[in-house]
C-alpha cells in the first residue's frame, strides 16, 4: 500500500482478476435493475461526461434543479436502488476501518473520453467514515490535492483492481480524473472504466 497523502491510501492491485470479474458481474446486475443515467450540474444543467447509477439504500444523484444529493430511488425509474452486492460489503469490512456498513455505492461509468473535474465528496454526514474507491477496466490518471480548490495537486495512475481509501485527513481533499489511458482495459469493452465508491451517508 502507498500513502499518497495522510489518510489517502492506494492499495495497488488489491483485487485479483477473478475478484474483478466477480465485481463486474455484480455491477452488470445492478445496471440491469438501475440503468445508467447522465447526471447534470446544479444550476447550469451541464451534463457530466460520466454516466452513473447506484446500489445500496441510498444513491448519489445530481441535476439542475435538485443539485447534489442522496436519495433512496433512481431518478428516472423511481424504483429503490438495488441491494449492495455482498462482495462490496465484504470489501468495506476489510478496508474501511469503520464498522457501520456503507449505505451507498456510486457506480461511475467512464467511456474513453470521459473525465471528472476536481471536487470534494462532501454530501455525506459521517466524516469519520472514509470513501472507498475501486477501479475496474481502463487505467486513468487520478488527480488529488488538499482541502482547498487551489491547493497544489499531484496525480497517480489507477489501474483495474486498485483500491483507494479516501479517509482521515484526506477525507475532504479535492480529487478528480483527468483522463483514461487508451487501450488499457482487458476487462471492459471499448476501453471503458468503471469506478465504484462506497460511502457511509448518515451519521453512524
Ligand atoms: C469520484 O471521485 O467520484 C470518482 C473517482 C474515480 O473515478 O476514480
Ligand atoms: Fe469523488
Amino acid at each position: 500500500m502507498i500513502e499518497l497523502a495522510p489518510g489517502l491510501i492506494l492499495h495497488p492491485a488489491r483485487f485479483s482478476r477473478a475478484h474483478q470479474e466477480a465485481l463486474l458481474a455484480d455491477i452488470r446486475e445492478v445496471v440491469r435493475a438501475a440503468p445508467l443515467f447522465t447526471p447534470t450540474m446544479p444550476r447550469t444543467g451541464k451534463p457530466f461526461s460520466v454516466r452513473m447509477t447506484n446500489c445500496g439504500s441510498l444513491g448519489w444523484v445530481s441535476d439542475r434543479d435538485g443539485g447534489y444529493r442522496y436519495q433512496a430511488t433512481h431518478p428516472l425509474t423511481g424504483e429503490p436502488w438495488p441491494a449492495m452486492p455482498p462482495t462490496l460489503i465484504d470489501a468495506w469490512r476489510e478496508l474501511a476501518g469503520f464498522d457501520p456498513p456503507p449505505e451507498a455505492c456510486l457506480v461511475n461509468f467512464y467511456d474513453a473520453g470521459a473525465r471528472m473535474g476536481l471536487h470534494v465528496d462532501a454530501d455525506e454526514k459521517e466524516p469519520r467514515a472514509p470513501v472507498l474507491s475501486f477501479s475496474l477496466g481502463a487505467a486513468c490518471l487520478f488527480r488529488y490535492g488538499g482541502p482547498k480548490r487551489n491547493d497544489p495537486t499531484r496525480s497517480v495512475k489507477l489501474s483495474s483492481g486498485d483500491v483507494v481509501v479516501i479517509g482521515g485527513e484526506s477525507r475532504f481533499c479535492y480529487h478528480g480524473v483527468d483522463r483514461l489511458y487508451p487501450a488499457t482495459s482487458t476487462l471492459i469493452a471499448n476501453d471503458a472504466r468503471i469506478n465504484l465508491t462506497l460511502r457511509r451517508v448518515t451519521p453512524a
